[in-house]
């Protein structure tokens, strides 16, 4: 019986993961910063733990709690879209303490258990923005980009003693509430001399083409946690898949 820890499972890709490890027999520990018994339905192989990636003391009683588990999926995240002139220091740091240094956090704290066990799998989800620049993204694409090198630099020091990381890179997937979620902690403030660009890259999105689903990132976490010959950067959905050939 192998168990997968989920960061971020109260809406989205988390929470369509969660469901997916569990529909595979996996034991399932599904973090939320609000718990939520609700959202997944009743199993004696689920664990609903609180969890701050931005907390140590969050992190580490959520490591504490778990247990042994075998792999990491460090999900939670949040969005933003806003010229760089738009958007305040304190939000910058905010959103690089959850997508960046939260990552980074939750990794070192589950190493101590996995490098012991000679084993483990670290799945970082990512974003297709750093496959293709837009604009108003600076500060999102720069926080994902990071995890992108934090992680194949850090795995080539985890590969020798057992511990697999992989990344899984979504294209944009206006299913979930990630969007909504955004505007709402990040706020929108556009100044005018951007707003033909902002008016530009909305309709850019509503125009279609292809996008990713939360099953696309389901199925991309799975190959990574479970196929070690699974390539270190998954692209996830069909946009990613696209962006990421044309790189
Ligand atoms: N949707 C897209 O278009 C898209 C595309 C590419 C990549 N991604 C990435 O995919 C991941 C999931 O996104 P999603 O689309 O599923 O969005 P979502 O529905 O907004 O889910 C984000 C999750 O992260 C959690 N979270 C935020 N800050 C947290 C913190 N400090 N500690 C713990 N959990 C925290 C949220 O919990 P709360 O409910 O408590 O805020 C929520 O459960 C994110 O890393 C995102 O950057 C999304």
């Amino acid at each position: 019986m192998n168990t997968v820890l989920i960061t971020g499972c109260s809406s989205g890709f988390g929470l369509d993961t969660a469901r997916y490890f569990l529909d595979r027999g996996w034991t399932v520990i599904a973090t939320m910063r609000t718990p939520r018994e609700d959202l997944l339905p009743p199993s004696d192989r689920l664990r609903i733990l609180p969890l701050d990636v931005t907390d140590a003391g969050s992190i580490a009683r959520a490591v504490a709690a778990a247990g042994p588990f075998d792999v990491l999926v460090n999900n939670a995240g949040v969005g933003q879209m806003s010229p760089l002139e738009g958007v305040s220091m304190d939000k910058i740091r905010e959103l690089f303490e959850t997508n960046t240094l939260g990552v980074i956090a939750m990794t070192q704290a589950v190493l101590p258990q996995f490098r012991e066990r000679g084993s483990g799998v670290i799945v970082n989800v990512t974003s297709g923005v750093t496959f293709q620049p837009l604009p108003l993204m600076s500060i999102y694409t720069a926080s994902k980009a990071a995890v992108n090198a934090f992680s194949e630099s850090v795995a080539l020091e985890l590969a020798p003693l057992g511990v697999r990381v992989r990344i899984v890179i979504p294209g944009r997937a206006p299913e979930t509430p990630f969007g909504d979620n955004a505007r709402a902690r990040m706020g929108l403030n556009i100044p005018e001399p951007y707003q033909a660009l902002a008016a530009q890259m909305m309709g850019r999105f509503q125009a279609g083409g292809d996008i990713t689903t939360s099953r696309d990132v389901s199925e991309a976490v799975w190959r990574a946690a479970t196929d070690p010959a699974c390539p270190m950067r998954l692209p996830a959905g069909a946009d990613a898949v696209a962006r990421a050939a044309a790189v």
